[in-house]
């Protein structure tokens, strides 16, 4: 069981999703076909290739996994097995190299070791952030996969990516700009992604929304996903809809969320959505590991704003929804599928 000690004297109730310096983090070298045993190393910046793949070619993959301090002191860190499969997937459709899952889990035990005392103390509501980021690091000048690839790892403590945290933001219909193509890597949580969904994040901030979603890019007739999390909505008959789409990435929360709404007895609905559909939920969310549960208080559509939430609220069922996925992550309730995992200092 873990104990923090020294923890870092930080206000943890008030931090944002921002990156903060910490002790320690770890990088992975993939060179002549196998991966090193990795080192940790104190300073945060690397050293590069000029002709490295990751700046030239975006050969650049990343994951993101939370730590939570339960309030016996447990340190638990939730699905890391899927984060590492995934990180597997986008890997593989960027021609890179991906670290064993085996390799991953050692990765994350040992970056939350080196880097307890940021561990935010439990019921602060904030959580210690781990980033793995996979590159190619081998020079290229012709458009090649890298013949090498460094893993590292980051742990930063953070509050809510939106602002307000458990409160409600505004979405908007994003129409003129599309986030990903069906055979592309939108299902791939590649930076290029993030880099293409800038201008329709931007845009969306400036006009007051928390966050743009987007359709899909063949007919702009479905719901994908929006920047940085998967959509869902809740039906008058108790039914938890959300998205499958070619083109969005497979969100571990949501994951966890539909077996949550299962166990809840809410039917579950895996399939498009269109997008005028949205008038018929009696609320709405952005769900992920930064987002946690963002409930949706309104969506603007060509023009007309659908209101979910009247009194800036989170509505009910959003709310059962977070009390039972926050619950399990920091251990507060059992953790009845196995998703949490201890780790010893
Ligand atoms: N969709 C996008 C585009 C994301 O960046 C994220 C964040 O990771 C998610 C969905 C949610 O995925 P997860 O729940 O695995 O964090
Ligand atoms: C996460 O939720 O872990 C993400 O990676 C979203 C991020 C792009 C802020």
């Amino acid at each position: 069981m873990g104990t923090i000690k020294d923890r870092a004297d930080l206000d943890y109730a008030g931090l944002a999703f921002s990156y903060r310096k910490t002790d320690a983090n770890l990088r992975y070298t993939w060179r002549d076909g196998k991966w090193d045993e990795g080192v940790e190393t104190t300073s945060d910046s690397i050293s590069l290739s000029i002709a490295a793949t990751c700046l030239h070619y975006g050969q650049a993959v990343f994951e993101g996994l939370k730590v939570y301090e339960a309030k016996d002191g447990r340190i638990l860190c939730f699905r890391i097995e899927e984060n590492a499969k995934r990180l597997q997937h986008s890997a593989a459709k960027l021609m890179m190299q991906a670290p064993p899952v085996e390799t991953f889990r050692e990765a994350v035990h040992r970056i939350v070791r080196a880097n307890a005392r940021f561990l935010p103390p439990y019921g602060s509501g904030a959580s210690l952030y781990i980033r793995p980021l996979l590159i190619g690091t081998g020079p290229r000048i012709g458009v090649k996969p890298a013949d090498e690839y460094v893993f590292l790892v980051l742990a930063t403590p953070v509050g809510p990516y939106f602002k307000q945290g458990f409160s409600p933001t505004k979405a908007i219909v994003e129409e003129e700009f599309d986030r990903a193509a069906p055979h592309g890597v939108g299902d791939a949580k590649a930076g290029g992604n993030y880099a293409a969904g800038m201008r329709a994040t931007v845009r969306a901030r400036e006009a007051g929304y928390g966050e743009a979603l987007y359709l899909d890019s063949v007919e702009h007739r479905y719901i994908d996903e929006l920047g940085a999390a998967n959509f869902f909505g809740i039906t008058q008959q108790k039914a938890y809809v959300t998205p499958k789409s070619p083109s969005i990435l497979r969100s571990i929360t949501n994951l966890s969320l539909r077996a949550i709404a299962a166990d809840l007895g809410y039917t579950v609905e895996e399939r498009p959505v269109p997008v005028d559909e949205l008038e018929q939920f009696v609320e709405a969310g952005a769900c992920g590991t930064a987002a946690v549960i963002t409930p949706l208080e309104s969506i603007t559509v060509r023009g007309k704003e659908i209101v979910y939430l009247k009194d800036g609220k989170p509505g009910p069922h959003c709310t059962k929804l977070y009390e039972t996925l926050t619950g399990i992550q920091y251990g507060d309730l059992p953790d009845r599928h196995g998703w949490t995992e201890g780790i010893d200092l």
